[in-house]
């Protein structure tokens, strides 16, 4: 099969922000407790970080890191996280039925984030609390000192303030799971309150309002209207959230799941747009992936969990090679649509659906999906391009007209760098790739990176990495035409300088 691509320096979607390459920590399993943080491991610094982890977290360049939750947030108190560990309370979490010791808490996480060279994006509970808890947090973390919770986080022993930028006004509102779940027009005036009270302190704070727990929801497209209808001029992003899975077994189908991600993000798009139309603003509303994944391995073992333990193995889903596939295909829907996706969280980070995982007392280890994610964060920076592509097509049974290439291609001037990221998702034929590249003249191919394998489900463990790419591609540059052989079920990227 065969499969066409021009690529112009002109054909710019956007500069791509740099935290579309996000993630996330809740207070869930063990992604605090056993994942990031753990006392008396051997490789655990003077504050009980691993040392492990933490070179994995930096290997995938993650620039922002959402926390604490997730469901989590919606019954937190941030107080109980500050302050001598050892007066701290331990609380029933509802959210996940576990017991949280509260033995990391704002602070230390910003230290982690420090030693992570990441940066926090914070969420705020606006369920079982609301604006007036969400200005303390802020005043605590932020404000340089001399009021009474700036004092309070510098008696803390934090004299320097966290100075965090971006803020989620709540979690996931809409899902009656969530405590203190709302109606949008009950959530809408509350975002629109504690984002006005936030900006009051500082107008440059970027806020994420709550948008639909998943495009699956019953209230999907008239609670976005709602909420931005009623909080437009106090807030900058609006979220999304999706996870898939492939429960049926039917790859074909499976892979073509990103095609969903590309409409859920033009559909919210067009509602953020037609509310900015609706109020004669200036102001465009920004989205932010801040939760995206394949989650479904886990689930039956999620159910035989104790409940009210600390940090229980919940949400640990290993992930096959099939995964990766599609975790390259969602990131590239990221980048198609960096013009006005400018935040996403692959959630989460360590453990609990993460692309790393570890051993309580043991060691730490890469998931398959892994590698996509880094290889985008690493390679994926300076401008999305916009390939103009003609491929082979596929019908599924959700899906019609599905594309064998999947591509985006991102270009760095500055550093004169050029990466073409493409999933080949025809199960059993390679696909021809000629490029045409005239615009880059004098550049040649640094490498091209592959991960294939012929297990579509095969998994990693500490033990076995059966799933690691290899630069063995073919990609070959001849007079400004690239051609590459894209094996059959395989992610790419093709680097040129
Ligand atoms: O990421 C796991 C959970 O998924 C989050 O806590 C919640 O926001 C979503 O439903």
């Amino acid at each position: 099969k065969k499969a066409t691509m021009v690529v112009d320096k002109e054909f710019i979607i956007s500069e791509i922000d740099k935290r579309i390459y996000g993630s996330f920590i809740e207070h869930l399993g063990r992604a605090v407790y056993g994942g990031i943080y753990e006392q008396d491991h051997a490789t655990a610094d003077e504050q009980g970080f691993r040392q492990d982890v933490l070179d994995l977290v930096r290997e995938l360049q993650v620039p922002i890191v959402r926390y604490p939750g997730g469901n989590f947030v919606s019954g937190y108190n941030w107080e109980d996280g500050v302050g001598p560990v050892d007066q701290r309370p331990r609380r029933l979490d509802l959210a996940w039925r576990t017991v949280e010791p509260n033995w990391i808490g704002t602070n230390e996480f910003a230290d982690w984030c420090r030693k992570a060279g990441t940066e926090i994006n914070m969420a705020v509970n606006l369920g079982t609390r609301g604006p007036e808890e969400a200005r303390q947090l802020l005043e605590y973390c932020n404000h340089p000192g001399g009021s009474y919770f700036s004092d309070l986080r510098i008696s803390h022993g934090y004299k320097t303030p966290h100075n965090i930028k971006t803020w989620c006004l709540g979690n996931e509102m809409d899902g009656p799971w969530q405590m203190g779940s709302k109606t949008a027009a009950e959530y809408g005036r509350i975002a629109a309150e504690t984002g006005r009270m936030m900006k009051m302190y500082d107008s440059s704070l970027e806020l994420v309002a709550c948008g639909s727990s998943n495009r699956g929801m019953p209230t999907f497209a008239e609670w976005e209207a709602t909420v931005l209808d009623l909080s437009y001029e106090h807030v900058d992003f609006i979220s999304l959230h999706t996870y898939y899975g492939n429960k049926e077994n039917d790859p074909g189908n499976y892979l073509a799941r990103s095609l969903d991600m590309d409409a859920f993000i033009e559909s919210v798009v067009a509602i953020a747009d037609y509310i900015k139309a609706k109020h004669r603003s200036k102001k465009t509303i920004n989205l932010s992936f801040d939760e995206w994944n394949v989650w479904y391995h886990s689930h039956e073992s999620d159910k035989k969990l104790e409940p009210w333990t600390i940090a229980p193995p919940q949400l640990e889903d290993h992930y096959n090679f099939e995964d990766a596939l599609l975790v390259g295909c969602l990131l590239i829907s990221l980048l198609k649509h960096a013009d006005r996706v400018k935040i996403a969280c692959l959630a989460q980070l360590v453990n609990v659906i993460a692309p790393i995982m570890t051993e309580t007392g043991g060691g730490a280890w890469k998931q398959t999906i892994f590698y996509p994610y880094m290889h985008a964060s690493v390679y994926g920076r300076g401008v999305s391009l916009k390939p103009v592509i003609r491929s082979s097509k596929y019908d599924s049974k959700d899906f019609t007209d599905v594309p064998h290439l999947e591509s985006a291609v991102t270009y760095n001037e500055e550093e004169g760098t050029l990466t073409i990221f493409a999933v080949n998702r025809d199960l059993s034929d390679a696909l021809e790739l000629d490029c045409d590249l005239r615009q880059f003249e004098g550049y040649g191919v640094v490498e091209h990176i592959v991960l294939e394998h012929d297990d579509l489900k095969a998994a990693n463990t500490l033990q076995e990495e059966r799933v690691k790419p290899h630069t063995g591609g073919s990609a070959k540059l001849d007079g400004g035409r690239l051609s590459a052989r894209l094996g059959k079920a395989s992610w790419n990227v093709i680097r040129l300088a």
